[in-house]
């Protein structure tokens, strides 16, 4: 595994303030030394997440989520830890060497060279364009009215028809088995043949601007229309978008996805900057993910033919699962069939227009719905209002509902009741299913909630921990000395404890980091609920007297509970002896 050294990612971690952080997803309002605010890794109204400054951790009584601000970031970013810290090195502005084993260093050389051979790729290919073999291609270009400085800018090329690749590479010094993995070039029959031949070339480039894949489109009718790079080391479909990395250097308050390179650089060329493609497939999730995370408002212009819809529909759901918020971009007229031929006949401002007046999720569904039914038939007409009522009956906000049945009534006759019913009879079903479901979420939270708060028992077990964690040797001793672990109760904070314990034996204490030492959900959990506990020098020792009492009280307690039950019982054995024992507890009891 590459890693990072530990002292890198505590650098990392004290570069990045928790409250900081976090305050980029959750409103934080101070409360005495810490901050609330509402959960964001459950639903919530009233706030039980808190942020400690001064600790350097986050805890949610909620839903008992909890930790530092790598585990906060990996959560909410639903990202791995080795991109946590990147992204937080990032933010800080800390340059990251990442520690690599000899067999990723030997990956990463090996990808890094096969970037470098396609932007060696990609030059000549630009270069051809403007040589003597190129010129029916450049021709070809004008002809799509497209101009020299965006075939710069998009790194647009040539591939001549004639197998050339393999000897340009070798001579570059590429070995053969970087060639081939490559995919430039394939092996057939012991022939080296060049995958791309005669074709206007399309470098497909990442977010970190190289060149990972080509696309390759014939200049007449023949077919394929386009030939694309297979999945490379470098390489995999679904995963990029077309031009992000373009759209990327430029402020963008949204994103119009396309299908074509055609579209993207068409509309690029005519100053609309903000397009990116999905190349081709439908869109996946990963690529709806990649986009969240520069845009939330999200544009989808794809084309309007059976295929289109069907590819548009699939990617408006992704995307909107990915929490952005969908619209889809409608062409005004039929006499164009996609962006790029819409933009050169009818102008950027006209196109503009477009992108303003793109329609919501709801309305372009609806729309299907109506093109799919004929609701002057009566079969035709209830399944009409059945999908439609799928369609809104999810919505939360009721003006928003009404909109759109004021609109349907008026698009389609049908009277707002029969269509308000429909969206009734869902919304109470989805309701009940949805009591049930916040009727077993209260009641984890409730148990939560007490294990977290109301056992004093656990609450002075708790503090044991986060005494432990303070890194004090002398609070180590007072505990060693006041307080008997046999009588824990909880034990997972037992192990914890022990665990705490064998560092401050071991004299390692000062350098022990909680956070990293218990790594796992349950265990962060616990040491992020000492989120709101404290102590002063003035009155620890009052604390550790009272955690000692706590804990030997429930013990007694609990035994005196034990013999009371056998008590009761007929023929008992030892009776007097229990009896004893048991006076001894309440006066033991009362004196505590
Ligand atoms: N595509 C592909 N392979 C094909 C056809 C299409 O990979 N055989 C992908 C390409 O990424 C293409 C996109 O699907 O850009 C959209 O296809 P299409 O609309 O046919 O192409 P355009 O980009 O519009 O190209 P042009 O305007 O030159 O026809
Ligand atoms: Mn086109």
């Amino acid at each position: 595994m590459a890693g990072y050294s530990e002292e890198v990612i505590q650098e990392v971690i004290n570069a990045n303030d928790i409250v900081d952080v976090v305050s980029g997803y959750v409103q934080l309002k101070r409360a005495g030394r810490n901050y609330t605010g509402l959960c964001p890794f459950h639903k919530e109204k009233t706030p039980s997440f808190i942020v400690s400054p001064d600790k350097q951790i986050y805890h949610c009584f909620g839903c008992g989520e909890g930790g530092n601000v790598i585990s906060f970031v990996m959560k909410v970013e639903g990202i791995d830890f080795m991109d946590t810290i990147e992204l937080l090195a990032q933010k800080a502005g800390i340059t990251l060497q990442r520690q690599m084993t000899p067999y990723n260093q030997k990956m990463k050389d090996e990808k890094d060279r096969i970037y470098m051979l396609n932007k060696e790729v990609a030059n000549h290919f630009y270069k051809n364009l403007y040589s003597q073999s190129g010129k029916s291609a450049l021709e070809y270009l004008y002809n799509r009215k497209l101009d020299d400085e965006t075939i710069k800018k998009f790194g647009l090329g040539f591939s001549i028809n004639r197998n050339e690749m393999f000897d340009f590479l070798k001579e570059k010094g590429y070995t053969e088995t970087e060639i081939l993995k490559s995919a430039i070039v394939e092996k057939k029959e012991n022939r080296y043949v060049d995958k791309f031949r005669n074709r206007l070339m399309f470098p497909i480039v990442d977010i970190r601007d190289r060149v990972i894949a080509f696309g390759g489109r014939v200049m007449d009718n023949s077919k394929p229309k386009y030939i694309n790079s297979p999945d490379t080391v470098i390489y995999s479909k679904g995963k990029n978008l077309f031009a992000l990395n373009v759209v990327k250097k430029q402020r963008v308050d949204k994103i119009l996805i396309v299908e074509g390179y055609m579209d993207t650089i068409s509309l690029h060329q005519r100053g609309i900057n903000n397009v990116v493609a999905s190349l081709g497939t439908a869109l996946t999730v990963e690529q709806a993910k990649l986009l969240s995370r520069y845009c939330k408002e999200i544009v989808v212009g794809y084309d309007s033919d059976e295929a289109g819809q069907a590819a548009t529909l699939r990617g408006l759901d992704i995307l909107s699962s990915a929490g952005c918020e969908v619209k889809v971009l409608q062409l005004d007229t039929k006499d164009v069939k996609d962006p790029d031929e819409y933009i050169i006949k009818y102008g950027s401002g006209r196109f503009n227009n477009l992108i303003n007046n793109a329609i919501t999720l709801v309305e372009y569904k609806l729309n299907l719905l109506l093109s799919k039914y004929d609701i002057t038939k009566i079969d035709e007409k209830v399944k009409f209002l059945n999908e439609m009522a799928k369609v809104l009956a999810v919505i939360d906000n009721d003006i928003e509902i009404d909109v759109y049945v004021k609109k349907i009534s008026d698009d389609t006759g049908i009277t707002k009741e029969p269509i308000y019913a429909e969206i009734n009879k869902l919304k109470f079903k989805y309701a009940n299913d949805l009591k049930n479901i916040s009727a077993i979420s209260e009641k984890t939270n409730l148990k939560l909630k007490k294990a977290n708060n109301n056992n004093i028992t656990q609450k002075a077990e708790l503090y044991i921990i986060f005494l432990l964690l303070e890194k004090n040797i002398n609070i180590y001793n007072l505990i060693k000395q006041k307080v008997n672990l046999d009588y824990i109760e909880n034990l997972k904070y037992k192990e914890i404890i022990e665990v705490l314990y064998s560092y401050y034996e071991n004299e390692l204490y000062k350098s022990m980091d909680a956070l990293q030492l218990f790594s796992n959900d349950e265990e962060l959990q616990i040491i992020s609920s000492t989120i709101c506990l404290e102590y002063n020098d003035n009155n620890i020792g009052k604390i550790i007297e009272d955690i000692a009492k706590t804990l030997l009280k429930n013990k007694l307690e609990k035994r005196k509970i034990e013999i009371s039950k056998i008590l009761t019982q007929e023929n008992i054995e030892d009776k007097e002896e229990l009896e004893k024992e048991l006076s001894e507890i309440l006066i033991k009891i009362k004196r505590i």
